[in-house]
């Protein structure tokens, strides 16, 4: 348990792992601020997660004015936070290297800079105090591919190097104000979708989930995929004083698959 609330900026609230890190978050005693687009889910999460002043708003990572006004309710409410989790939305899945220009702007836009600002709006509610240890905690959910090429996610290779970049620009310059910067770069994790494309594989396959599973997992050194749960765990780790003196870090949550040093 923590000593009194701390608040913490939850983007991606209602996906599979976003639930799994607020229940654990919730559980724990930390206030939530919720985002996401889809409100009826923000509901029902709020509804899921009681205990401690928790809100959500509605926020699209993909539209300025989405951002602008979610900026404006934050401080509306006055809301002050402790740390924030961000999950910039994902690329889609895709072996071309060269897409054109167009498609490019349109990946860094909502990939990259629409949730950059989003973190700058959660960076300006930040009130953290290192001399009388107050810390403020970043996460950003990162992917493997952040430390090592994947073939079939030929967009992320980029786009997550480019948040590597990012958060340890970020944990450089916001270091003195006590504000840590972390990166948590996941393999395959068994929330819903993930799930789905497994099951989309196996049937394409002729093989059962279980079959297919196995074999996908069958180089990653702790034989299996990632819970959401246990991403939820490390989140968590992170926002807490076990990263008093950690920041600007890649972390691996991958089983061990990545092999690079
Ligand atoms: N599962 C894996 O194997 C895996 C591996 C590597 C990295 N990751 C990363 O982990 C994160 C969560 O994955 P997941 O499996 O939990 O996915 P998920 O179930 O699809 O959840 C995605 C979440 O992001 C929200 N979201 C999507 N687009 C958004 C937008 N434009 N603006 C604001 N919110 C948006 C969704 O809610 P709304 O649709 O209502 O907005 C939902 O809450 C993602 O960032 C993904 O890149 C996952």
């Amino acid at each position: 348990m923590v000593g009194e609330a701390r608040r913490i900026l939850v983007t991606g609230a209602t996906g599979g792992i976003g639930t799994a890190i607020c229940r654990q978050l919730a559980g724990s005693g930390y206030s939530l601020v919720l985002a996401a687009r889809d409100e009826a889910k923000l509901k029902a999460l709020s509804d899921d997660v009681t205990g401690n002043g928790h809100m959500w708003l509605r926020l699209d990572m993909t539209s300025d004015q989405s951002i602008r006004q979610f900026a404006e309710e934050l401080a509306a409410k006055h809301i002050a936070l402790d740390g924030a989790v961000l999950m910039p939305p994902q690329a889609h899945s895709t072996n071309d290297p060269m897409p054109s220009s167009e498609a490019w702007r349109a990946l860094f836009q909502n990939c990259f800079i629409g949730p950059l600002e989003v973190l700058k709006v959660a960076i300006d509610r930040m009130s953290s105090d290192p001399i009388n240890g107050r810390r403020a905690k970043i996460v950003i959910i990162s992917g493997i591919s952040s430390a090592q090429v994947l073939g079939h996610y030929a967009t992320s290779n980029v786009l997550r190097c480019a948040w590597i970049g990012e958060a340890k620009t970020l944990a450089f310059a916001l270091g003195a104000r006590g504000i840590h910067v972390n990166t948590l770069s996941l393999g395959g994790t068994l929330s819903p979708w993930y799930r789905e494309g497994i099951e989309k594989r196996a049937e394409a396959a002729g093989i059962t989930f279980e079959e297919r599973l196995a074999e996908e997992t069958s180089n990653i050194p702790l034989g299996k995929y990632g819970e959401p749960a246990e991403v939820a765990v490390a989140v968590e780790g992170l926002l807490s004083p076990f990263s008093d003196h950690m920041t600007g870090l890649n972390i691996m949550h991958d089983g061990g698959f990545t092999r690079s040093y």
